[in-house]
């Protein structure tokens, strides 16, 4: 779909899923790089980052913010009592369920993040929080509110992790054959969602209470070079 003012395109993470075999996890979440799926080491380094971050310890009861299909999710069952995956999309948790799911304690629901934090009646049950490739594709108002709400609401949530986040200051090292708008940049609804400079970032989690440190993934990491990663926790 274009954008009628800018003609850049959109991106539609459901519909896109439904176009993609059933079992192609990595396609289905665009960890591709020429539309080839990137290696099985790509994945360990982005477990490995999650793990090195949330140090889940067995009785932590991960809440995952944009889980997509699972994929990735299924590492951290078995480091955990308690898991809940939230994703927008219909398709992408119905592959999740299919193959991931292990009830009663592992498992996944349809809701928009903002939405789900907001209707959430036990926000006191979960001890850590994970986002992983989603943030930058919630609507700027909604990125306010899960922050906001994951803060007030999620008491027991002492950290939380923001991961793959595209570096605005770093843009120019994705896009090498042309200069996207700010107007591109800030659309939550494109295939790379939006992008912020780390201040930006800070500025937004602290209005909501967050302290945030950042990391990089290792250099072999495939989009290391234009994104970066935040842990946030409670001054
Ligand atoms: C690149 S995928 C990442 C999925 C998964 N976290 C992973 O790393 O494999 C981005 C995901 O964000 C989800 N998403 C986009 N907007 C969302 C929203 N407002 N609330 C919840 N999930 C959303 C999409 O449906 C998609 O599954």
């Amino acid at each position: 779909m274009q954008n009628d003012k800018d003609s850049y395109p959109r991106f539609d993470y459901n519909e896109h899923a439904k176009t993609l075999a059933p079992d192609d996890f990595l396609g289905q979440v665009k960890r591709t790089v020429k539309g080839e799926p990137v290696a099985e080491e790509q994945i360990k380094m982005i477990v490995d980052a999650i793990q090195a971050s949330l140090r889940l310890k067995p009785d932590d009861k991960l809440l995952e913010l944009a889980c997509g299909n699972g994929a990735v999710s299924r590492y951290f069952f078995d480091s955990c009592a308690d898991y809940l995956g939230v994703d927008i999309s219909e398709y992408l948790i119905s592959v999740a369920k299919t193959n991931f799911e292990r009830l009663p304690h592992y498992r996944f629901v349809t809701r928009g993040a903002a939405e789900y934090v907001r209707h959430e009646s036990h926000p006191e049950h979960f001890s850590k929080d994970l986002c992983y490739a989603g943030f930058c594709f919630f609507p700027a108002a909604d990125a306010i509110e899960v922050l906001h709400t994951l803060y007030d609401k999620f008491i027991n949530v002492q950290t939380l992790f923001i991961g793959n986040l595209p570096d605005k200051d770093r843009a120019a090292e994705f896009y090498k054959t042309r200069k996207p708008g700010t107007e591109e940049l800030s659309d939550h609804s494109t295939a790379i969602g939006t992008w912020r400079t780390r201040e930006e970032f800070k500025q937004m989690a602290a209005g909501a209470g967050w302290k945030v440190e950042f990391s990089f993934m290792p250099k072999e990491y495939y989009a290391g070079h234009y994104r970066y990663d935040a842990q946030l926790s409670r001054y």
